[in-house]
């Protein structure tokens, strides 16, 4: 098997992907249309020619104009259902999903409505292919303390189906240890953690994030290699870090895939991963992220089969699960 068919074969997780930034536009035209919202785009061409972004900002800033179209329960499952198709045709098994309740909870969309559109999505996916995933609550970082404690209070009703607490949103300037005492109260809920750090932010961010929110493990996490202590911690201890390729090229944090970091990452041991996280902006899916990035880089089958080993040891599904995953990796030829 040449590489690029064991990308499309072989068995994946995908642990960072935000529900919003699956919206492709020609849904987003839809959903618009049957909810009565403006866009001030005139068509999906328009929509995706605006796609065009020098950083993290200038890409939120659109993400959070397009994510007003949604507005009931059946957009959200229209959303989360999309998704999980194009999880089907990647052979991604297994996927743990973010969702910004405040995106939609400060324009009056209830947090209920939210999660029950996608938790209903998620259930259909278990019924009809056996697809598992995990949700992931994120705090938007540019938003107030107390505004993260009103969204935690209004999880809990919701809690053993939300797995972690996670952080997103405009980074630098927003170190974690804004949110300290909110996954403080989180972790007593029994909420596990995970952030996003070091994706434009410093290795300092890193640090805190581990120490001061518990994480599990670090969402992008590509800086920390500038801090040699920091990332022979993250080595050993094998945190983690879910990186995004296609997504650091367009947000400008890499010039171009072949100046990626990622192969240096893996070589020097880290439990790296390979994710879309805003897949309907950044140009693909899962495999196309695999893809793009095994060409850029040089990886061979024994890369790619580490990467999907990795974003199962990265999971949170259990020990039993992940080893199921691993062994059926290891027995393919
Ligand atoms: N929200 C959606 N995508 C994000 C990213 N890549 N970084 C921070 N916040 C996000
Ligand atoms: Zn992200």
């Amino acid at each position: 098997m040449n590489t690029q068919e064991l990308i499309r074969k072989i068995p994946k997780a995908e642990l960072h992907l935000h529900i919003e930034g699956s919206l492709e536009p020609e849904l987003m035209f839809e959903i618009a249309r049957r909810n009565r919202i403006p866009i001030r785009f005139k068509s999906v061409e328009e929509v995706r020619a605006a796609y065009s972004f020098h950083n993290l900002q200038s890409f939120l800033d659109i993400y959070y104009e397009g994510a007003k179209v949604l507005m009931v329960e059946q957009d959200f499952y229209d959303l989360t259902r999309a998704y999980l198709l194009r999880c089907k045709e990647d052979h991604v098994v297994h996927t743990e999903i973010f969702f910004d309740p405040q995106t939609h909870t400060q324009r009056g969309v209830p947090f209920e409505t939210v999660f029950k559109g996608i938790h209903r999505a998620l259930e259909d996916g278990q019924k009809e292919w056996g697809m598992t995933s995990k949700l992931i609550l994120c705090f938007l970082r540019h938003l107030s303390e107390e505004d993260a404690f009103q969204t935690l209070r209004e999880a809990i009703p919701f809690k053993k189906h939300i797995v972690a607490v996670g952080l997103d949103s405009s980074e630098v300037g927003h170190p974690p240890s804004k949110f300290k005492r909110v996954f403080e109260a989180a972790l007593a809920e029994g909420f596990l953690a995970v952030a996003h750090a070091g994706e434009e932010g410093p290795p300092s961010y890193i640090h805190e994030a581990l120490d001061l929110l518990h994480v599990k493990r670090i969402d992008h996490g590509v800086r920390s290699i500038e801090d040699a202590q920091l990332f022979e911690r993250i080595v050993s201890s094998r945190i983690p870090l879910t990186v995004c390729p296609l997504s650091n090229v367009k947000l400008k944090v890499f010039q171009k895939l072949s100046d990626h970091n990622l192969r240096k990452l893996l070589d020097a041991g880290a439990c790296v991963t390979v994710n879309s996280d805003d897949p309907a902006y950044f140009g693909g899916y899962m495999n196309q992220n695999f893809l793009e990035t095994a060409s850029a880089l040089g990886l061979g089958p024994g890369e790619i089969r580490k990467l999907a080993e990795n974003s199962f040891e990265g999971s949170f599904l259990s020990d039993a699960e992940k080893q199921g995953w691993i062994k059926k990796i290891r027995e393919m030829n």
